[in-house]
């Protein structure tokens, strides 16, 4: 498929996906949607693949949110199938065996919010403002946002940022524990491929246990997310990358991680 909407890269094992509408101030459309779907499957389907960063192009903007224009045209079904479409691509996210990082270069609105969180984590510019203003619209977050939003930060900040639509800075969003880092509009993509390079030289089987565990654990009580640990701990131990990590501690030297899965 060729892209429109989208750039997508892959350098050193970190996959970048850069949403590029930058006069829609990178919109979320049901093109760029499938196009994001597209790129997600061969991030799936390759093995070297060990991070993936996303951002927006241009200086201004990550992502405004769905595309309002195309919002505007749709009845309740085709309403229906956007969010749902929407919904599928950006929970993939948060299902993608690799750690997925959103370095968030300005307007994360909306769409472009939830987006943000349904990554691993968000490093954000000085410049960047976070906010799900669908209530502006008549409308609600569509593509998880009452969702994410509220395990992320808790119920009563997510229903205030909800319930008035109003957008918080970078600032603010890293004081309720939104965002792990602010940078310098010009320092962004190299801290976050800093932190992307650090991530791809660890193993892969880990890395996929460690997300898991965090992410399911989430969903469940203590006692269970316990047990989901403690099998993915054992998965890693048998793992070609634990008996290589274990080993060359021992023997004094850097781990050399295969990062497979085939294993
Ligand atoms: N959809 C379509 N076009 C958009 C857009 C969006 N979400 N956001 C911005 N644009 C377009 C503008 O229409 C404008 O286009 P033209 O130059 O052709 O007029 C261009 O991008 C630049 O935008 P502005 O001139 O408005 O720029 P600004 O700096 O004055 O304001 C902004 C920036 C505050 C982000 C403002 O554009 C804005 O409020 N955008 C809408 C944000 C929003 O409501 N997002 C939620 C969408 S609904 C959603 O996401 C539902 C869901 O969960 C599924």
């Amino acid at each position: 498929m060729a892209y429109e909407n989208i750039i997508f890269e892959v350098a050193e094992g970190i996959a970048t996906i850069t949403f590029n509408r930058p006069k829609a101030l990178n919109a979320l459309n049901g093109d760029l949607l499938d196009e994001m779907a597209d790129a997600l499957d061969k991030i799936e389907e390759d093995e070297d693949i060990r991070v993936l960063v996303l951002t927006g192009s241009g200086d201004k903007s990550f992502v405004a949110g769905a595309d309002i224009t195309e919002l505007a045209t749709f009845n309740p079904l085709q309403a229906k199938l956007f969010a749902r479409k929407g919904l599928q691509t950006i929970g993939r996210l948060q299902n993608l065996f690799i750690p997925v990082i959103a370095a968030v270069n300005g307007f994360a609105l909306g769409g472009g919010s939830e987006m943000a969180l349904a990554s691993d984590f968000i490093y954000a510019s000085e410049n960047a403002s976070f906010g799900l203003p669908e209530i502006k619209l008549g409308i609600i977050p569509g593509f998880g946002g009452t969702q994410r939003l509220p395990r992320l930060i808790g119920a009563s900040m997510a229903k205030e940022m909800i319930y008035t639509g109003k957008l918080i800075t970078a600032a603010e969003a890293e004081k309720i524990g939104m965002v792990n880092r602010v940078l310098a509009p010009d320092a962004l993509m190299d801290e976050t491929m800093k932190t992307a390079r650090e991530i791809a030289a660890k193993g892969k089987v880990s890395l996929r246990a460690a997300k898991q565990a965090i992410n399911s654990g989430l969903n469940v009580d203590i006692n269970t997310g316990c047990q989901i640990e403690t099998d993915s701990f054992a998965i890693c131990m048998a793992s070609v990358d634990g008996k290589e990590g274990t080993r060359a501690f021992i023997e004094k030297r850097k781990a050399d991680f295969k990062g497979t899965l085939k294993d």
